[in-house]
């Protein structure tokens, strides 16, 4: 019998999924935290809330999402007739599993009268049980467009969450949730960096500890850390968020110079997050030759959280 014979090299790769992709009418989306041969090929690269908003207005049969579980998710939600693929399903994320959907559920019920923000970071399940999900690229314009007097919870990451209190002097109820990743940097590391590197600005992602954010010279969402380094004039930058951003930084601006912040307990100059790395080339391969493996969400869930999903991208 007659085998098709194994595609090895990274070329030979590449140019399957290009054949793959134009054949199954298919759209490769990634995250800025995809290793840089995934940023390479993909057809469209962003923050989650670009994800979504290119989610929702593709006209790609198939959606091959390489990033994480959450993100092929939303995909599915917004665009249920489409196949949605993810190359690897391992790939979770712990500020997600910091929100178990029955302990969210019971806290929500706990406090009637309050308006739920969850962050985009969350099981479709948690979703269901929220009014309006938020990114961190849009938390804090859609938190100031609802009333000064509306009382919110925030779920699940504290410190986006107390960055959001702080900048929009709110006191939502916040759920104690955290990101490994972000979590995990720590503000001696940066000084001893910025020691080192006097000139270089420090760009903060909202999911670090509120002391980071308070020493940022710019604190915002991947694409908003990314359009900040474009426009600014400072010739170095201290990058505190995982480092796959580094590739579209250097990309974007390829006169400056980026660092990479490392975590507090790592002897390693940078922070992945090991979720994100499951993706590969040759994962991404499979996934549209195959067609699988395949994100579903069942209906009863999804119904429930496309609301506060199409809420986001209406006030934002
Ligand atoms: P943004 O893409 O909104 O910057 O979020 C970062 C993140 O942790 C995604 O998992
Ligand atoms: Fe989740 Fe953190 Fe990884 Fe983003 S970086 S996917 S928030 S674990």
């Amino acid at each position: 019998m007659e085998s098709t014979p194994a595609v090895t090299s990274a070329d030979r790769l590449r140019e399957e999924i290009s054949r793959l992709k134009k054949e199954k009418n298919a759209l490769i989306m990634a995250h800025y935290y995809q290793r840089d041969e995934i940023q390479e090929i993909a057809d469209f690269i962003g923050d989650s809330l670009a994800l979504a908003r290119q989610a929702a207005k593709t006209d790609a049969d198939v959606i091959v999402m390489c990033g994480v579980h959450f993100m092929g998710e939303t995909a599915k939600i917004l665009c249920p007739d489409k196949t949605v693929l993810i190359p690897d399903t391992e790939a979770g994320c712990s500020l997600a599993d910091s929100c178990d959907p029955v302990e969210f559920e019971k806290f929500v019920k706990e406090h009637p009268g309050y308006t739920v923000i969850s962050y985009v970071n969350t099981s479709a399940a948690v979703k269901a049980h929220t009014d309006i999900v938020v990114t961190s690229g849009n938390a804090r314009n859609i938190v100031d467009k609802l009333p000064a007097d509306e009382k919110i919870i925030f779920g699940p990451d504290r410190n986006l969450g107390e960055y959001i209190n702080s900048v929009t002097g709110r006191d939502m109820l916040l759920w104690n949730g955290a990101c490994h990743v972000h979590d995990r940097f720590s503000i001696e590391k940066i000084a001893e960096m910025k020691k080192e590197h006097p000139e270089a600005k420090v760009l903060v992602h909202p999911e670090c500890r509120r002391p980071l954010q308070l020493i940022a010279d710019k604190v915002g969402s991947t694409a908003a850390l990314l359009d900040f380094a474009e426009k600014d004039n400072a010739p170095e930058y201290i990058v505190v968020t995982e480092s796959g951003i580094l590739f579209e930084m250097r990309n974007k601006c390829p006169h400056k110079k980026f660092l990479a912040a490392p975590a507090e307990d790592s002897e390693c100059q940078c922070n992945q997050c090991e979720y994100m790395k499951l993706n590969t080339l040759r994962k991404v391969y499979e996934a549209l030759r195959d067609g699988r493996p395949e994100i579903n969400v069942d209906p009863e869930i999804a119904e429930k959280a496309l609301r506060p999903i199409e809420r986001m991208l209406e006030m934002s």
